[in-house]
């Protein structure tokens, strides 16, 4: 018998496919490349497929969620500035049954006040915030833990 190894989503929202260039005092050097890079490996050695996907446009995302999401074990977003006021990507991550980790490189309660309104979080199972990369290591582990709990095998 083949078991099926547990997905996991990565998805990232407008103006992060920038990173490495984009503000680098904030979000800093490292490129989006590097973000998936580390994710793809850690999850590799647990036998986990991870599914990478950025688009600058709020319903690329929502299409690509509906089209992934619930054939998937667990999702690591960083929706950007989507996080923010967007109701219909809070709408589509709620529909969604699996868990779900919302991550900011960036701690948001240092910053503009406007930042400070979560929107999308409230529809995650966790959020992380300020650790710059390490952040989704984070969201990694937590969702492994998650699916451990829930028994899904990894591989
Ligand atoms: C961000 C924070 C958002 O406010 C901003 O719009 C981003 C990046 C972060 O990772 O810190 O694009 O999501």
């Amino acid at each position: 018998m083949t078991s099926q190894k547990p997905i996991i989503l990565l998805i990232h929202g407008p103006n992060l496919g920038a990173l490495g260039r984009r503000e680098p005092s904030i979000y800093g050097f490292d490129s989006l490349q590097d973000i998936e890079d580390l994710i793809l490996t850690l999850a590799s050695g647990l036998n986990i497929e991870v599914k990478c996907f950025q688009s600058n446009h709020e319903g690329e995302i929502i299409d690509y969620l509906f089209e992934h999401g619930e054939k998937s074990n667990g999702i690591i977003i960083n929706p950007g500035a989507l996080a923010h006021y967007s109701i219909a990507l809070a709408d589509c991550l709620r529909s969604l049954p699996c868990a779900k980790v919302e991550v900011h490189l960036s701690n948001l309660f240092k910053r503009e006040k406007n930042r400070q309104s979560p929107v999308t979080a409230p529809a995650c199972d966790g959020v992380i915030m300020g650790m710059g990369k390490s952040g989704y290591h984070g969201a990694l582990g937590f969702l492994v833990e998650h699916m451990d709990l829930a028994g899904i095998e990894q591989g």
